[in-house]
């Protein structure tokens, strides 16, 4: 998909297809009444016979309206003007180009930018428009036999800016948008490929190709590394794997070089079985997702490198699979972490923080300027919070609150949980520093109170992820969550937003 941003009145824009916004009660958007008076009250007409009242989710799609350049114009039903906010402004940006994707037009000029809450400003209804655009044309067809014909597929996409934009302001944002729904789409991606496929070589794989398109500086960890390291939490989750266990580390240095970095950490649990503490069969497939914090690590990271983004980011990905064996870690177990404290391991199915928490204390020989991790880390986190907001946890309010506020921006949203100490009780162990299950009471943050055993000495948040990473169902696939709120996020620290 190539984008644009266009500028000229909607009845002189040539293009496959033009769309413009109606709202309910039958009102016209400023574009739709241009449309309006330049084919005469067609569209007033069509609108009065019932055909399209402005109903959101509708669309109506008409050809060769006299006095309209363009071959097409598409009518997206936008709902009630007042109830025009962020989320119905997403949709009618995703309703219009479902609807562009099933015409002959390959090209085509949106007008509904305009249309977004004003408040919000012009480069947020540009940024948007690109990001739900990519996202909703994203297809998955890697292993399909019968891939759709490309040759009638919608390739151009521009967008009217709304009045007194820059040229150079919309076309930044757009750019970010773009690179926003790539990032997005590559995380989707790697967590939709199959677990026999997304390995953690592969991972560690395509990691070192992103560096090369990107000039990123990619190491990959083997074992022995990981050994040499002390890394004994980590290694102990892959002994019952065939699949050799890598720590990816990626850093992009574009900022001043005594700025200390910002660390994302991802959770890429390959598959999770559960391991001797074996996960119930039904649904298990989708375990294959447990490596969505890692892919969405590699999808901002490829975000931020598209968008040159002057600052310091690094990229670490503890990548194993989790399955049982003769060799697996048992219940019982008791390792030594990297920062030197012991786990008693009480269920083997608790482990992506024994692979964060290795990671986690490896992060801190950046001097970090805060460390933030993303993992499908506990099912307490979708009873929680459901499969709308991803849970939010940090040692710093400061910090806390930035990623809240990224996630509102972007509408990729996470909300705040305690990690108190009065919740360390239920980690003690009779027979090491911690144990790795807090019981059944607040599972999401005992899990974050886990991990900040590990994040004492720098600024630390934690995004668990489990309900907002996948979807099951009928429309079961990653969703590329929270590649748009870690963007957003880093775009506001590099002073872009
Ligand atoms: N990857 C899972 C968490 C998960 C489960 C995410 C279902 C999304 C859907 C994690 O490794 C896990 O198994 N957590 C356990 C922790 C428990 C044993 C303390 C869980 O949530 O049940
Ligand atoms: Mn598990
Ligand atoms: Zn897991």
């Amino acid at each position: 998909m190539e984008f644009s941003i266009k500028n000229g009145s909607p009845e002189k824009l040539r293009a496959g297809a033009l769309v413009v916004g109606v709202f309910e009660s039958r009102k016209l958007t400023a574009a739709a009444s241009v449309l309006d008076a330049a084919s005469k009250g067609r569209i007033a007409e069509i609108v009065a016979s019932g055909d399209m009242e402005g109903k959101a989710g509708s669309t109506l799609l008409l050809h060769k309206l006299p006095g309209v350049a363009a071959d097409r114009v598409l009518l997206v039903g936008l709902g009630k003007e007042k109830e025009f906010g962020i989320r119905e402004y997403r949709d009618a940006i995703a309703n219009s180009v479902r609807a562009l994707r099933d015409t002959g037009a390959t090209d085509a000029i949106s007008t509904l930018a305009d249309t977004a809450p004003r408040k919000k400003g012009a480069a947020w209804a540009l940024r948007q428009a690109a990001t739900v655009s990519l996202d909703v044309l994203y297809r998955y067809d890697t292993h399909a036999r019968h891939k759709p014909d490309e040759s009638r597929a919608l390739a151009k996409m521009a967008f009217v800016a709304p009045k007194k934009t820059s040229a150079a302001a919309a076309g930044e944002a757009l750019a970010q948008g773009e690179a926003i729904g790539h990032g997005m789409a590559l995380a989707r991606t790697l967590g939709n490929l199959p677990p026999n496929v997304c390995t953690p070589t592969y991972l560690a794989e395509q990691a070192v190709g992103l560096g090369r398109k990107t000039g990123i500086a990619v190491t990959v960890l083997e074992r022995a590394d990981m050994q040499k390291l002390g890394m004994g939490s980590l290694l102990s989750v892959g002994n019952g794997s065939r699949q050799p266990p890598k720590f990816i580390a990626m850093e992009y240095r574009a900022g001043k070089k005594a700025d200390a970095p910002i660390v994302l950490v991802g959770k890429g649990i390959t598959f999770d079985s559960g391991g001797i503490s074996l996960k119930p069969g039904e649904g298990m497939d989708e375990m294959k997702y447990d490596m969505c914090g890692a892919a969405s690590v590699l999808g901002t990271m490829q975000a931020l490198a598209a968008m040159k983004l002057p600052i310091n980011v690094v990229g670490l990905i503890p990548t194993t699979e989790n399955m049982p064996g003769g060799a697996a870690t048992r219940p019982g177990d008791v390792v030594k972490s990297m920062s030197g404290q012991t786990i008693e391991i009480l269920n083997t199915d608790a482990e992506g923080r024994l692979i964060l928490c290795d990671a986690l204390t490896y992060a801190e020989r950046y001097d970090p300027a805060c460390v933030v991790d993303i993992a499908t880390l506990t099912g307490a986190c979708i009873i929680a919070l459901g499969h709308v907001t991803s849970g939010l946890m940090a040692n710093d309010d400061a910090l806390a609150d930035q990623l809240y506020q990224a996630g509102q921006t972007s509408h990729d949203r996470a909300w705040r949980l305690p990690i108190w100490d009065d919740y360390q009780e239920q980690l003690k162990s009779n027979f090491a520093d911690v144990g790795n299950i807090g019981g059944r009471p607040a599972g999401s943050i005992t899990a974050a109170c886990f991990l900040a055993r590990f994040t004492k000495k720098y600024k630390w948040a934690h995004l668990d992820i489990a309900g907002t990473a996948w979807k099951s169902g009928k429309e079961k696939g990653a969703t590329g969550r929270p590649v748009p709120l870690l963007t957003h996020f880093l775009l506001e620290r590099a002073g872009k937003l």
